[in-house]
């Protein structure tokens, strides 16, 4: 942590709190254990990772199961209403498990936390949760749990700057795969987005910090790098001297080893000729783009307020095919945005079709209290929305069986991941376009590059034999 004060600061309450779960174990025969859930984006799975990381310094265990928890946790997401509604759903049915261990503590974190109309609706009908934090607030939960376990009630803190916490404990999920934010915060107010209202302005880590942990990782032996930000290739230009996304990647790709550069979000408004060529130019940078173009409507696009035309992403996409071979497209597409017609729809189909998208995220649009959106006449039916919805995930579905197909035959590089299903005991691992390959790869491949030849597709998966 850079500002030695609030370090010191924070330490002190970390003391507290580990001194409180000493006596615990002491009494109890066992550590206190939390359960933490968290939903929505990769930004929040890194944030959950420094949340437990800043847990296991004052002596928390980790459970799957919230009968066994001391503290529970939910690390939430707002970016769509059915995800704010599951939160609900599951906090709801946490006060039981409260009445039956009256000194349960629950917390409720992240996004949703970070909307006023959310923190009143807790506050006056969530009695049972005792901590409420937001996004801005990590650093502070040593003090929070400090207040809590000195016996006030409850403890709301939604409060907090737009800042950088460097030096957060992190306990990461994985061993060969790790999240690395590179910024925070969005500036963009895309019209149905709440992002902008809940994780604040755009703020750029220093580069010399992004280096270093990125090397650190390497060394421990991860082998995919994925580099985060709400929009990646606005990267440095808050910083003094300002840095590019680009030039970032490059000094990124020149650290030894072997291993995988990823990075998402893109917004193709800032997505430049540069980067292409720097991907195209890169070693360890993965020849894949997620680039969310939501519609291919210019009408839609500008309600949007994305700031670029269908035109505009088009000559982009031919620019990265043209100069990078075998790249592959990924991309967000919202359905069923206000005002939306039929024909605004048919563009996106379009658009799609032309794209040939290796693979789609597809939500129907969800009105976000607060977003300029939320403003707007929305007429068409959910009976409608659900349709074109329906259309778009079977024109995904035949062109993504096509992209699949097209790769039977070639030798791939493919990183062994995760446990694979074509037998016992056997691995599957990864394309550089993030595409799943069962490989049946021995347990001793695990985290290894391997050469793969692709036998098969299937709908979720391709078949390959290592070469
Ligand atoms: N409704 C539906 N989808 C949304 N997204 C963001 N906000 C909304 C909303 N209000 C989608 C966008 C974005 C992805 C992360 O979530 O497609 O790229
Ligand atoms: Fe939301 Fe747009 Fe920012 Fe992405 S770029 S987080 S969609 S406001």
């Amino acid at each position: 942590m850079e500002n030695t004060k609030q370090w010191d600061e924070m330490q002190k309450h970390i003391e507290f709190v580990y001194k409180y779960n000493q006596e615990f174990t002491l009494k109890h025969g066992r550590q206190p254990a939390c359960h933490l859930r968290t939903y929505g984006c990769q930004q929040n799975v890194s944030d959950g990772e420094k949340i437990k990381g800043v847990l296991a310094e004052m002596g928390y265990t980790f459970t799957d199961r919230t009968q066994d928890a001391d503290l529970i946790i939910y690390n939430t997401c707002a970016v769509r209403e059915n995800a704010e509604d599951r939160v609900f759903g599951n906090a709801g049915a946490l006060k039981q498990l409260k009445s039956k261990n009256p000194d349960l503590i629950i917390g409720l974190c992240g996004c949703m936390m970070q909307q006023q109309h959310i923190a009143d609706k807790i506050r006056a009908s969530f009695q049972h949760v005792d901590l409420v934090f937001g996004t801005r607030a990590l650093r502070r939960i040593p003090e929070l749990l400090h207040q809590k376990l000195c016996g006030k009630k409850r403890v709301f803190d939604l409060s907090g700057e737009d800042e950088i916490v460097e030096g957060m404990p992190i306990r990461r999920d994985g061993s060969i795969k790790a999240w690395v934010p590179v910024m925070y915060g969005c500036n963009n107010f895309c019209t149905y987005c709440v992002v902008p209202f809940v994780r604040g302005r755009e703020r750029s880590r220093e580069p010399d910090q992004i280096i270093e942990e990125v090397r650190r990782l390497v060394s421990d032996g991860y082998r995919e790098i994925m580099l985060l930000g709400q929009n990646v290739n606005s990267y440095g230009k808050t910083l003094s001297p300002p840095m590019s996304f680009s030039a970032l990647l490059r000094k990124l790709d020149r650290i030894p080893g072997e291993f995988r550069i990823r990075f998402m979000t893109s917004h193709p408004k800032d997505c430049t000729r540069e980067l292409i060529d720097t991907i195209a130019a890169g070693y360890k940078i993965a020849r894949h783009l997620h680039l969310p173009v939501q519609s291919g409507s210019d009408r839609i696009l500008a309600a949007m307020n994305r700031r670029y035309t269908s035109a505009e992403y088009l000559s982009l996409i031919d620019y990265a095919r043209e100069k990078i071979p075998g790249m592959t497209f990924t991309s967000d597409i919202i359905v069923g945005f206000p005002g939306e017609t039929e024909q605004d729809f048919r563009q996106t189909l379009e658009l799609v079709r032309r794209v040939e998208y290796l693979s789609l995220f597809t939500f129907i649009y969800s009105r976000r209290v607060g977003t300029k959106a939320a403003e707007m006449d929305d007429p068409v039916s959910k009976e409608e929305k659900l349709r074109w919805f329906q259309q778009l995930l079977d024109t995904q579905a035949q062109i993504g069986d096509r992209a699949y197909e097209s790769l039977v035959g070639q030798t791939v590089r493919v990183l062994v991941d995760s446990p694979g299903k074509t037998g016992d005991g056997v691995l599957a691992g990864r394309t550089e376009s993030n595409v799943i390959v069962e490989c049946g790869a021995p347990a001793e491949k695990m985290g290894s590059f391997q050469n793969v030849r692709i036998t098969g597709a299937l709908k979720w998966a391709l078949l390959g034999k290592m070469a």
